[in-house]
């Protein structure tokens, strides 16, 4: 697939340029949007919204109510960072969106299946959240180091890919409101108060990051393996991606369920029956996998990084968060569970999409989620997901 056809599909183009900043990418088409900027009106439809921000220039761009459709689809990733401004219609927007089953999904990726929509959003920002939480902290330790400014003439940039709502990049922006913060997902970031410093670009990540090359310090991948298709690839291009001495920061489940030991409880498909949150992932995962998802992404990235010749001091943590919990598991795992219990609600109905598509009757689905919502609730079955992280250097030569 052409990288450019999302942005041509969708005519979408940097409208007005003023200045450019050689030390960031090259984004063809993003969003920045910000329902306070101007307000217009294409003669398709109506605007949704309308922005203008220029990212990371010295100097602010014009803000200009104009929409893509005022400029020519000629853009390519070679020149930028531009002052953009883009108006979202109707038209535009059913581009960017598609709905299913009730649910908004993004359109561009066949891979990435989970929705897309406010509901989805409200999730991944309570998500954000429990695990800075469950973490104990924002950032792994280098990062405080790894974006100091302390180079004189460099501006510390920081990418995270497939941001979703973009809480933590939202943080980084506002944390280092020196730095360039660049969010990359399939659609549009779609916060009501973008700082400044920080831009939002619509591309699939599969399709490479070549554009990115030798641009950021820090490179941020959290809870993106279903939409990835080689995830080893990700590893090895995010290390060109990063400046000497970056940090590499990786986050991932397996989209597996383990018991209140740590034990991986292995079903499979053939068989309808509890542990129903154990059996509903395992169908999940297979739904994935049958669309192209790099589940197990999670389990490889400690060798992925640890392995790459151009990372050091590689460091894994992993952190186990209740589904579902049993009478005997600790007051803090029931209060976590508790806290969990809207994410998991949520995440179990954003599924039926996915599960629907891979060709499950819709009885089934039905059974799969209602019965892992009731298991939830009646907290006898502990049952656990696994977030494994693993963060490290770019080596300095
Ligand atoms: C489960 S959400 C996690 C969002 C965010 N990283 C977080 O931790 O809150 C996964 C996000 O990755 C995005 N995504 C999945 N595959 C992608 C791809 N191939 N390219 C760009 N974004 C992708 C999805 O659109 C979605 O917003």
């Amino acid at each position: 697939m052409d990288r450019y056809i999302s942005l041509q599909a969708l005519n979408i183009a940097p409208v007005a340029t003023s200045s450019s900043n050689s030390q960031t990418a090259s984004p063809p088409h993003y969003f920045h949007q910000n329902p306070t900027e101007v307000m217009d009106s294409d003669t398709e439809s109506e605007v949704l919204s309308t922005t203008s921000m220029p990212p990371f220039s010295a100097t602010p761009s014009v803000t200009s109510s104009h929409t893509s459709y005022d400029a020519a689809a000629t853009s390519t990733r070679s020149n930028s960072p531009v002052p953009s401004v883009i108006s979202m219609t109707d038209s535009v927007r059913s581009q960017i969106y598609r709905s299913k089953y009730g649910r908004e999904f993004n359109n561009f990726s066949d891979v990435y299946a989970l929705p897309a929509d406010e509901e989805e959003m409200n999730r991944l920002d309570q998500q954000h959240l429990i695990i800075v939480d469950v973490m104990g902290e924002k950032y792994p330790p280098p990062m405080a180091d790894v974006m100091a400014d302390d180079v004189p003439g460099e501006r510390k940039a920081c990418l995270d890919l497939g941001c979703g709502s973009g809480g933590w990049i939202l943080d980084v922006a506002r944390d280092f409101p020196n730095c360039n913060a660049v969010a990359v997902d399939l659609i549009p970031m779609q916060s009501l108060s973008m700082p400044p410093n920080l831009r939002s670009e619509v591309d699939d990540i599969n399709l490479g990051l070549e554009h990115y090359y030798g641009d950021f310090n820090v490179v941020h991948v959290r809870l993106v393996s279903s939409g990835v298709k080689d995830y080893c690839r990700l590893v090895d291009q995010i290390s060109h991606v990063l400046r000497p001495g970056g940090l590499i920061d990786l986050t991932e489940f397996d989209f597996h369920i383990y018991d209140g030991n740590g034990q991986r409880l292995e079903l499979d498909t053939h068989q309808v029956g509890p542990p129903w949150w154990a059996r509903w992932m395992t169908f999940v995962r297979v739904a994935v996998q049958q669309i192209g998802g790099h589940t197990d992404a999670a389990t490889h990235l400690w060798d992925w990084v640890s392995n790459h010749p151009a990372f050091e001091q590689p460091v894994y943590r992993e952190y186990w968060m209740p589904v579902c919990t049993g009478p005997s598991e600790s007051d803090s795992q029931q209060r976590l569970s508790q806290r969990l219990s809207g994410d998991a609600m949520s995440f179990l109905t954003g599924t039926r999409a996915l599960l629907l598509g891979s060709g499950l009757p819709e009885d089934l689905v039905t059974e799969l989620v209602t019965n892992a919502e009731a298991e939830h609730h009646e907290a006898k079955i502990p049952q656990y997901t696994r977030m494994q992280c693993v963060y490290a250097r770019k080596k300095s030569v």
